[in-house]
């Protein structure tokens, strides 16, 4: 059987970093005739962005209670999961578009025979750091693959190609810890990933070949599955309008999505000391260069070049999602 009416649920991490850019792919299938059940808790699902009227009917925001937990780590304002609507749960999607936080929908979606897409707000050099199959972040026996924090400052062996893709010393401890530390909820984020990256059967990343083509061709090979590129992610955003770059990274994923962009000569860092200090001298010269020096004109130059290619919305909308959506409905044509 053909289905005309390709449905995906939508399941993001309960943070705005993570909440937003599934919210921006839901438009973006919407726009493409696919209906999105996109599932959050209620409080966040009102500080969503307004969809616009003409995709209201494909899109469904789907408020999903918290349930109290024991340990009181959730009490204040949850709710019980009786809440959640019954005839919601009667139609079941062709597909789960999860983040990696909400684990537990693998079984889910094996229980039901659903098909899941790990979608990763995380560029592909970042996600180079994920590892290969079959343990990804561990070893065979469960010891983390990562061991040192060193291990994290530099692209991983496998990159074999001119990189400086790697977290900064003063911040790799803290990456090292925050991945493989157990949570109030007993299972590590690099756990969590790891039995998210054995389940899907395909990867949504923000980016593009356009933008960091090798590592996403490196990622799709270790992976064994296809690496599907859907959205410009905020980094490329900031591309479009023909600028180039200061960047100064905090958190996060950041100093790497900073490495990337000055090993393609897209934007100037801010000069740091060895433990991550940083003063107006260096945001000064960070700005001089990006925006007044004759040495900085090459970055402005390739700055206009990023432009044409990013600013192009029907390259994202019409090529990428159009992509996308062909993968959703081709999948769901294999299992019927
Ligand atoms: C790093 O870049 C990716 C891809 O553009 C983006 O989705 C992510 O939010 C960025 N990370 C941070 C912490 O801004």
């Amino acid at each position: 059987m053909v289905r005309d009416r390709l449905h995906v649920v939508m399941l993001p991490f309960s943070a705005f970093g993570h909440m937003i850019p599934f919210f921006q792919l839901s438009i973006a299938l919407a726009k493409a005739g696919v209906h999105v059940s996109y599932v959050s808790t209620p409080r966040n699902i009102q500080r969503l962005p307004k969809i616009p009227p003409n995709l209201a009917t494909f899109i469904d925001l789907v408020g999903f209670p918290l349930p109290t937990l024991q340990n009181g780590v959730l009490t204040e304002g949850s709710e019980a999961t009786t809440d959640f609507p019954q005839e919601k749960l009667n139609q079941l999607p062709d597909w789960i578009i999860i983040d990696f936080f909400p684990h537990w929908a693998v079984e889910i979606a094996q229980d039901h025979n659903i098909r899941l897409v790990f979608f990763t707000v995380m560029s592909a050099a970042t996600s180079v750091f994920l590892g290969k199959p079959p343990g990804f972040l561990f070893l065979s026996d469960q010891t983390p693959a990562w061991r040192s924090p060193e291990s994290l400052t530099k692209p991983p062996e496998w990159v074999s190609f001119p990189s400086s893709v790697g977290w900064r010393e003063y911040e790799a401890p803290f990456v090292l810890s925050g991945l493989y530390a157990d949570g109030v909820s007993g299972m590590s984020d690099a756990a969590r990933l790891t039995k998210v990256l054995r389940s899907c059967n395909a990867f949504a990343i923000r980016s593009c070949k356009e933008f960091e083509g090798e590592y996403l061709n490196l990622h799709e090979k270790l992976m064994a599955k296809p690496v599907i590129s859907v959205g410009w992610g905020s980094v490329i955003e900031t591309l479009q309008f023909g600028h180039s770059l200061v960047v100064l990274p905090l958190v996060y994923d950041q100093s790497l999505n900073a490495s990337l962009l000055v090993d393609k000569h897209l934007a100037v860092e801010v000069e740091r000391g060895k433990d991550g200090s940083f003063n107006r001298d260096g945001i000064a010269n960070a700005l001089r260069l990006a925006m007044v020096s004759d040495e900085g004109e090459a970055f402005r130059v390739r700055a206009r070049e990023a432009s044409a290619i990013f600013g192009d919305e029907n390259l994202h909308q019409q090529h990428y999602i159009g992509q996308f959506v062909e993968y959703l409905k081709h999948g769901s044509h294999n299992i019927e």
